[in-house]
């Protein structure tokens, strides 16, 4: 048996970055005959500057999404990573095998901390140990695969080395996981910056489709995104045409073709961009349906995040209860 566990982060609305990159392939895996765990991870939200009320509130709407898209509570396990203190029990350890050189390397804390410093904020202390919390969530569970987005290759790649240093000197304790990601849409690009991520708290959103977007917005965005000036018609070049690249990716990512194959069946880029509105506002119709009746019901979907931390709960604390020992503590 597979066991399966990845996390989305309440720092802003879920964008359909989120869904291509990650949430898709997590619908799809509950399917398997695999043991699956996903989980809101509401302390990752507290490492840059937040609102208490937005945190909470993006917490309750990303679980509802994530119902919305289709994860059956029957066949997976859905929870808030604060419900569940083996998270932070075993990140302490966890920083007691990391170095400080090695959190420092991570590219999204150097981006994050760059931009936290310009806007006058200082840099929270979390901001870099916040990878060794994102292992702890990893390693806790024994899970065997990480399905993500591309942007978090480098810190799964760290969790499976501070696993392995951990087995090494205290003794086999944790799985070393790996990362899975799509063979499409691993990394959804910005549509006015299509150089950059398109990223959930970005502050100019009209290059990121939100999956709560109205279909007219979701058109209007997909309608104006940047394109490549050049005369070599409709390519598929990633280097060279980003923005029509990564428009041929989503639509890829949409209808399960091929992106360079689509290329060829198009001249010019409004057709494409055409193509690509249909195709992201018939992909998101029945998330954004589905979510309007699951939001009328809230108590329900709390009923849901509880029952799921009860179950993470009870697989995580032997595990965490190991490690604990392992690593030269007294049992209680
Ligand atoms: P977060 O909340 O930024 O993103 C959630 C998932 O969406 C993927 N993703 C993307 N994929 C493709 N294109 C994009 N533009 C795009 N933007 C985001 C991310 O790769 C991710 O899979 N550190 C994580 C949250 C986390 C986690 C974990 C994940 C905490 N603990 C344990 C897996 C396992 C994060 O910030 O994701």
């Amino acid at each position: 048996m597979t066991r399966i566990f990845s996390g989305v982060k309440p720092t802003g609305h879920l964008t359909l970055g989120n869904y291509l990159g990650a949430v898709r392939q997590w619908v799809a895996a509950e399917h398997a005959p695999d043991e699956a765990l996903f989980c809101v991870v509401d302390l990752h939200a507290l490492t840059v500057e937040h609102e208490p009320a937005r945190v909470r509130r993006l917490s309750r709407q990303a679980a509802t999404l994530l119902l919305a898209a289709g994860l059956d509570p029957q066949r997976c396990t859905l929870f808030v990573q604060s419900h569940v203190d083996e998270h932070t029990r075993l990140a302490y350890l966890l920083e007691c095998t990391a170095t400080d050189g090695e959190l420092r390397r991570m590219i999204q804390y150097k981006e994050k901390a760059a931009k936290a410093q310009a806007a006058g904020d200082g840099v929270r202390l979390s901001l870099l140990t916040y990878p060794v919390l994102m292992a702890a969530d990893i390693l806790a569970y024994r899970t065997d695969e990480v399905p993500v987005g591309e942007d978090q290759r480098q810190h799964v790649e760290l969790t499976r080395d501070l696993a392995v240093r951990f087995n090494q000197r205290y003794g086999h304790t944790f799985t070393v996981p790996r990362a899975t990601h799509p063979a499409v849409a691993a990394r959804v690009m910005d549509l006015q910056e299509p150089t950059s991520k398109m990223g959930k708290s970005d502050a100019n959103g009209a290059g990121i489709v939100y999956l709560l977007d109205e279909p007219g917005v979701v058109r209007k965005k997909v309608m104006r995104a940047v394109t490549d000036s050049g005369d070599g018609g409709v390519v598929y070049d990633r280097e060279a045409r980003p923005g029509v690249a990564n428009l041929l990716d989503v639509l890829a990512a949409c209808t399960g073709a091929d992106p360079v194959r689509l290329a060829e069946g198009y001249t010019g880029y409004g057709a494409l961009k055409r193509d690509v509105a249909d195709a992201v506002v018939e992909l998101l119709r029945p998330v954004r349906e589905r979510h309007a009746e699951l939001a009328a019901d809230p108590a329900e979907v709390d009923k849901v995040l509880r029952e799921g931390a009860g179950r993470a709960r009870a697989l995580a604390r032997p595990v965490v209860d190991r490690a604990y020992e392992a690593i030269g503590l007294l049992a209680p």
